[in-house]
């Protein structure tokens, strides 16, 4: 039986309040200490199931990892370290622990199985394969995609090769899979992105004493180095916060502050967005902490307007448009975004889901194949959404969106299959409640 969730009308939003840890860099965090020699004390990881997928699959490979809550002591295992698991890796739900890993696990020498979920196992992972194919990597997916086999066995002792990659689209997790292979390779491995994507990969080796050159749009790292257990405190998830952020901001008479929240300038294209909409949002206590700037975000509610969406802010808040649109609806006037084609192989086809969602709640939107254009009801306060029922397609962030409609809708938001909220966001009921939602699970 799966979890719907009921989100009902509420008056405000109101309070403080600090998400779990950033999804991006929980991964990194397993990922890198695992490699690297000695100790890592990791603070506020999140125990969303995509971040605890990650670390069994670690411990899997032989890694020591102790977890108390959002305390993670992960025992280095150094870069030569990781041995065989004795059966296949199931990595769920999450996209980035398997194009990571894939990465990552290229250059050992030993065979390992991937696979997921029916979503996991319908997203491509071909743009992976290819350029660790060109490495000398040896890869089977089925049709493209996982399940997939890293037949490193038959390379023997044979290194990767470094390349210069070109990124075919504006992806981290491409981009981090050239880099993890580039540490087990011969040579220089460059990769050159067009548009900017999360950097938290680059900024982690750093910190692991990597040394890794970044020139422009060109990031290279030379193969063979070690890394150093270095401890890191994981902001909140600006991602999770996108949701708490809207709502505050599309509700009157409300006022939210969202502490420790991750403001990597590479994460921060929601803020850019909603301030370009009317939104006042304001940073607070903006400080640095291992590498990664933080800050507390304090958002009021009040009247937006539609936009055009830059193109060059799509990669820099590409988790955050089903949410971005909630707050479209209540904008006056039309907002369109475009070069978002990406959001068609997310954990479902979002362009799709967000359009067929706010449909539902009989808002006019029309969706583009990149993209989508909707017409704002905004303006006046008061209800913009009719009560509907959702389908979430078992996509987290499609879910919590739907969510946050309810502020602002005129009777129950009914929306199906959210038991995918734990991949990113535990306890978003209890925390949204908190604040001034009125949200069930049933
Ligand atoms: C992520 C990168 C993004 C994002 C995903 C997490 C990462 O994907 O959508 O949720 O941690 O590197 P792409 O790099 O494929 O756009």
């Amino acid at each position: 039986m799966s979890i719907d969730f009921i989100a009902l009308p509420a008056q405000s939003i109101h309070g403080q309040v600090r998400v779990p840890g950033d999804k991006s860099i929980s991964h990194r965090a397993v990922m890198l200490s695992s490699i690297a020699s000695g100790i890592t004390h990791v603070e506020g990881f999140l125990c969303g199931a995509d971040a605890l997928a990650t670390m069994q699959a670690f411990r899997a490979m032989g890694v020591k990892i102790e977890h108390q809550a959002e305390k993670v002591t992960i025992h280095g295992v150094g870069r030569e370290g990781l041995r065989k698991p004795d059966g296949m890796i199931d990595l769920g739900n999450s996209g980035t622990a398997m194009r990571l890993m894939m990465g990552l696990l290229a250059g050992q020498n030993f065979d390992v199985r991937l696979s997921g979920d029916a979503s996991l196992c319908s997203r491509p992972m071909a743009r992976i394969a290819t350029p660790l194919a060109s490495m000398g990597a040896q890869i089977d997916l089925t049709q493209d995609r996982a399940p997939l086999t890293l037949k490193n066995e038959i390379r023997a002792a044979k290194r990767l090769n470094a390349i210069h990659y070109v990124l075919p689209m504006d992806s981290a997790q491409v981009k981090s899979a050239v880099l993890l292979a580039g540490l087990y390779a011969k040579g220089r491995t460059c990769v050159t992105e067009s548009g900017s994507t999360r950097d938290h990969t680059e900024r982690m080796l750093a910190a692991f004493g990597c040394e890794i050159e970044i020139n422009n749009k060109e990031i290279c790292l030379q193969g063979g180095q070690k890394l150093i257990a270095a401890d890191i405190d994981v902001p909140a998830d600006i991602s999770s916060a996108a949701f708490f952020i809207v709502a505050a901001a599309i509700t009157p008479n409300s006022q939210l502050r969202l502490n420790h929240v991750g403001v990597n300038p590479t994460r921060t294209g929601i803020i850019n967005i909603l301030k370009k909409m009317g939104a006042q949002i304001d940073f607070e206590n903006l400080r640095e902490l291992g590498g990664e700037p933080v800050a507390d975000i304090v958002v009021s509610g009040g009247p937006l307007h539609g936009i055009d969406i830059p193109e060059q802010w799509v990669p820099l808040a590409i988790d955050e448009i089903p949410v971005i649109a909630i707050a479209a609806a209540c904008a006056q006037g039309p907002t369109r975004l475009s070069g978002a084609e990406e959001l068609r192989v997310k954990e479902t086809d979002r362009i799709k889901a967000v359009v067929e969602s706010l449909t539902a709640m009989q808002i006019d939107c029309q969706e583009a194949p990149d993209g989508f254009i909707i017409h704002g009801k905004g303006g006046e306060p008061g209800p913009v959404f009719s009560a509907a029922e959702i389908q979430s397609y078992d996509d987290h962030r499609i879910a919590m969106a739907a969510s946050i409609a309810s502020l602002r809708a005129n009777g129950p938001i009914h929306i199906k299959d959210c038991d995918n909220v734990a991949t990113s966001f535990p306890d978003y009921v209890a925390l949204g409640n908190s604040i001034g939602l009125n949200l069930q699970a049933r």
